[in-house]
């Protein structure tokens, strides 16, 4: 095989792999959009303990609309610009966001504690609730909204940050997974798409 038609080929396989792949994420978000009633694949129970120290569940939220939002309050950049979008596109809804309770979800449960989540709290919106808890709890609630995250050395230092999946989540109530967002997503798209709840 000359070296052409091996780059041809290859070119060509790429292209049937990469089509493949597009079309099964493609499956997975129809069916997971289709698939409201709780048996999603984002989405789950939880138990972890807000930023005033109250114990909670997804039942505590189970009558709104939900913004579920991943993220760690020493982010340097990505996650205070995530939750300034959530926080903005709530502000633009006016009275009407209180069908819709947002919930920050801490992936660094170690640094994150009730004390610290509080003390993030007045920077966002104040219909927020700033979720920490134990690893495991953590761990478990991430797992179910198919969130990664993991530590990241800095280098010449004792601290660490946090790779994370950065992506919105919309909640139906009863928990069944309406949409997510990315992180170009702006205020009034958020916004936009809230409203459209109603
Ligand atoms: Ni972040």
């Amino acid at each position: 095989m000359t070296n052409r038609t091996f780059v041809i080929l290859f070119s060509l396989l790429t292209v049937i792999f990469l089509g493949a792949v597009g079309a099964g994420v493609w499956i997975v978000s129809q069916s997971r959009q289709a698939d409201s009633e709780g048996s999603s694949l984002v989405g789950g129970p939880f138990q972890l303990t807000d930023h005033t120290g109250r114990s909670v569940t997804e039942a505590d939220y189970d009558d709104v609309h939900k913004i579920v939002y991943f993220g760690y309050t020493t982010c340097p950049d990505v996650c205070p610009t995530g939750l300034s979008v959530i926080s903005e596109a709530l502000e633009q809804l006016g009275p009407a966001a209180k069908f819709v309770k947002p919930l920050f979800i801490t992936v660094d449960p170690e640094r994150d504690t009730i004390a610290i989540m509080a003390d993030y709290h007045q920077h966002f919106h104040p219909s927020f609730s700033n979720l920490t808890g134990t690893p495991e709890q953590i761990a478990a609630v991430a797992k179910a909204y198919r969130v990664f995250y993991q530590k990241a050395d800095v280098d010449g230092s004792d601290d660490y940050l946090m790779d994370h999946s950065v992506i919105t989540y919309l909640m139906a109530p009863g928990g069944g997974f309406l949409a997510h967002f990315g992180p170009e997503t702006s205020p009034k798209q958020l916004a936009d798409a809230l409203r459209a709840l109603r």
